[in-house]
This record gives C-alpha cells, sequence and structure tokens, in this order.
C-alpha cells in the first residue's frame, strides 16, 4: 500500500465520528468500524469506480469450498479481490451432501455463476481433521466431526500405517480434500453440469498455516467418468405421474 493512501487512510480514521448508539460497544470492535472506513478510502482512492462496479453485478471466476479456520481468509491468501471469489467455509471444508448451505452455493455457483473452477481447500492442522482423528468428546460437534472419520476410515489402512502422528494428520487432511472432490462430482448438480458439456474443474488444495503456501494435490476432477461408476447419474430424472 502506498505511504500515500495510508497517510490519506490514517486522516480519514481520525475524522471519524462514531455514533451514540455505539458507546456501549468495546473498542475493539469499534476499530473494525475505523478499519473499515479507512479501506473504503483506499478503495475509492485507487478507483473511483470500484463500488459501482461491483453494486452492479457480479462475476466471480472461482467458488471457493474451505475451512471456516481464520488463518485461511480466501481473498487475502490468493490475492483476489471482492467480486473475484464466491466463497463457502465451514469446519474442515466439508462437502456433505444433505447440507443445503453447501448444495445451495454449489447450484448457485455452477448454474447461475457459471463458475468454472471450484477449490477444495484444506488446511495442515485443522482443528476439524485433529479432532476426528480422536475419540474425545466436544458437543454438537461431533455430530459433524462424523463426516470426517468416515474419511479416516475409508482410507485406514494407509493412514494408520503412518507412525508419526503429525505426518498422519497431514496426510488426513489430503486425503480429506480428495474426498470432498470426489463428493462434489457425486452431486447432481456438478453431474449434469458436466453432462451439458459444460467446462468444471474440481480442484483440490492444501493451504500451509505454517508457511502459508498453497500445494495442488494434482486431482482435479474434470468429468463423471473419474467416479465409480456406482455414482453415475444417468442424464435426465425421470417422474413418472
Ligand atoms: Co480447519
Amino acid at each position: 500500500m502506498e505511504k500515500k493512501q495510508l497517510k490519506r487512510a490514517g486522516k480519514e480514521r481520525k475524522r471519524i465520528k462514531l455514533p451514540k448508539t455505539t458507546h456501549k460497544m468495546e473498542k475493539k470492535h469499534l476499530k473494525l468500524l475505523e478499519n473499515n472506513k479507512a479501506w473504503v478510502t483506499i478503495q475509492n482512492y485507487n478507483n473511483p469506480d470500484f463500488f459501482k462496479g461491483l453494486a452492479a453485478s457480479q462475476h466471480p471466476e472461482y467458488l471457493w469450498i474451505g475451512c471456516s479456520d481464520s488463518r485461511v481468509p480466501a481473498n487475502q491468501i490468493t490475492g483476489t479481490k471482492p467480486g473475484e471469489m464466491f466463497v463457502h467455509r465451514n469446519i474442515a471444508n466439508m462437502v456433505v451432501h444433505s447440507d443445503m448451505n453447501l448444495l445451495s452455493v454449489l447450484s448457485y455457483a455452477v448454474d447461475i455463476l457459471k463458475i468454472k473452477d471450484v477449490m477444495v481447500c484444506g488446511h495442515y492442522g485443522c482443528g476439524g481433521v485433529l479432532a476426528a482423528m480422536g475419540n474425545k468428546q466436544y458437543g454438537l460437534i461431533d455430530n459433524w466431526l462424523r463426516h470426517i472419520k468416515d474419511v479416516y476410515r475409508l482410507h485406514s489402512s494407509e493412514l494408520d500405517a503412518i507412525a508419526d502422528e503429525n505426518q498422519r494428520a497431514r496426510r488426513f487432511v489430503e486425503l480429506n480434500v480428495i474426498e470432498q472432490v470426489h463428493d462434489l462430482g457425486k452431486t447432481s448438480i456438478v453431474q449434469n453440469a458436466w453432462e451439458k458439456g459444460q467446462e468444471l474443474n474440481i480442484h483440490g488444495w492444501v493451504y500451509d498455516v505454517a508457511d502459508g503456501l498453497i500445494k495442488d494435490l494434482d486431482v482435479t476432477a474434470t468429468c463423471t467418468k473419474e467416479l465409480h461408476s456406482v455414482y453415475h447419474l444417468e442424464k435426465e430424472y425421470n417422474i413418472t405421474p
């Protein structure tokens, strides 16, 4: 960021008068609002039409399915701006076939926005994946973690053979991402798009919170053929009255 811009943003911050209704809010919360106004100032300074363009419509190129973990902010780590990435996040970047939230995001991204690239991005050190490796009870979340445990069971022979717990956890993170890539391909949303000849690439990535780098697991799915035949859906559904 330019020094000049920061100076300008700083001046703007000083000018902000906080509404009376916010007097009970803690100072750290108010800082977020101050930061927001400074950010707006910088965006307008760089491009006076920035918000005008975004208000008109969105044409994101990517759908990001990532973990809710605060250390993995999708836009920041990929250098993308508002409007460039459609985002869905949940604990351990899961694709659960009965999750209406995920399915709705996926449907909108594929059918309406016609996004061509979906990134499932896991991360090493994922608390959800680590918890799923153990047997402790955490409450309601155990029902979500169970989906991750299913991935462990699918790959238990490979994972159990890794003696080092840290290495086993890292591999589990990777295998979990790979399974979520497959789980996206199993949805009728993705299969219908592929069947229509729509370009749709599903990538599997892992982010390393220790060095900030993203690794491509090189498992990109591009068509139904890559799935086990039991998951293949016929071209059209038939409803016989
Ligand atoms: Co995580």
